[in-house]
């Protein structure tokens, strides 16, 4: 492979496929997802980077990186790439939007079942040997389920919830009308009336700590709370709090706001159920990830339209 074709570097696990398709194309792939210093000695020469979100691109990884032309996450969000310094530096940014949609979503309906039912502790108390039958939990019928941003995932969620006899509010401040019938409502009253509030947002500068002790306590008595989009929506101390003070029933956190987490109180609370961070992590969303994001590297070295550019200002 000579060594003039355009490098791609692989600094997190993807799809094994997808490294097998990106080099049938004209580049040459290091895989170096075991992570920083396997990758340092190849950034100088790298033209294109593919990220997880293990990866932290800062402007200081960027300018280690003078060659690249584009960063591609092989997944939703992109609040670990620095946009306005890719930006600035003129590297296109993709991500993999649709790969973990129907993932996600089942998560959501998963965990949200647990919780109503409090089927998490039953779950720990049985395999330790005892076998309480006693009344716990709800059902999730009747219930109103608000959804704090209404993208593709809250409304795949949605739908895998239509026969679940729950009441569906949502929250999104980007859009104008609602896209499928749901009552969209100003965050204050979606909380208000929401016994569980579900988190969709992508991670900004403006939503970081969205829920907190205020927005929290707007939430009814016993109301649950979901996340699986960004732990840092979430003032996890005001969470732990309304937790400990009864106000909250409950929580089921797949992101944090350091991931491993490191507030043990919170991860071990009797009422919060925790996974790491495994929304997208399913073998069909992974595979999907992959292909999305090898395909739009051969876009770009076929030098043909992208479909997933999240900085679309930038050209090639
Ligand atoms: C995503 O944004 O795609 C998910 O949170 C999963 C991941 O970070 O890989």
């Amino acid at each position: 492979m000579p060594a003039s074709l355009p490098l791609v570097l692989i600094a997190d696990p993807i799809d094994p496929a997808a490294a097998q398709q990106l080099a049938g194309g004209s580049c040459r792939v290091v895989d170096a997802s075991a992570g920083g210093p396997a990758l340092e000695p190849y950034l100088g020469e790298a033209w294109a980077l593919v990220v997880r979100s293990r990866t932290k691109v800062t402007s200081e990884l960027l300018a280690r990186a003078p060659q690249l032309r584009i960063i591609a996450r092989a997944g939703v969000g992109v609040d670990n790439v620095d946009l306005a310094e890719a930006s600035r530096r003129r590297i296109r940014v993709v991500n993999a939007p649709t790969a973990a949609t129907q993932s996600v979503a089942e998560l959501t309906v998963a965990l949200m079942l647990l919780l109503v039912r409090g089927l998490y502790p039953s779950i720990a108390a049985t395999k330790g040997g005892s076998w309480n039958r006693g009344t716990h939990g709800h059902e999730l019928a009747g219930r109103t389920v608000g959804f704090v941003g209404y993208g593709r995932i809250a409304r795949e969620t949605r739908s895998r919830l239509r026969n679940f006899g729950v009441t569906v509010l949502a929250h999104d401040p980007f859009l104008a009308s609602s896209p499928d019938g749901t009552v969209l409502l100003p965050l204050p009253e979606l909380l208000a009336r929401s016994e569980i509030v579900s988190l969709h947002a992508a991670l900004t500068e403006q939503n970081r700590h969205l829920m907190n002790a205020d927005r929290i306590g707007r939430m009814p008595r016993g109301s649950y709370l979901l996340n699986v989009a960004r732990g840092a929506l979430v003032d996890e101390e005001a969470l732990l709090a309304a937790l400990d003070s009864g106000h909250l029933g409950g929580a089921a956190l797949d992101v944090f706001e350091v991931e491993p987490p490191t507030r043990t109180a919170l991860l071990q609370h009797p009422r919060v159920i925790p996974t790491p961070h495994l929304g997208a992590s399913t073998v069909e969303a992974q595979a999907r990830a992959g292909v999305h994001v090898a395909e739009e590297l051969l876009r770009a070295l076929r030098q043909e339209p992208l479909l997933y550019q999240v900085n679309p200002e930038v050209s090639a």
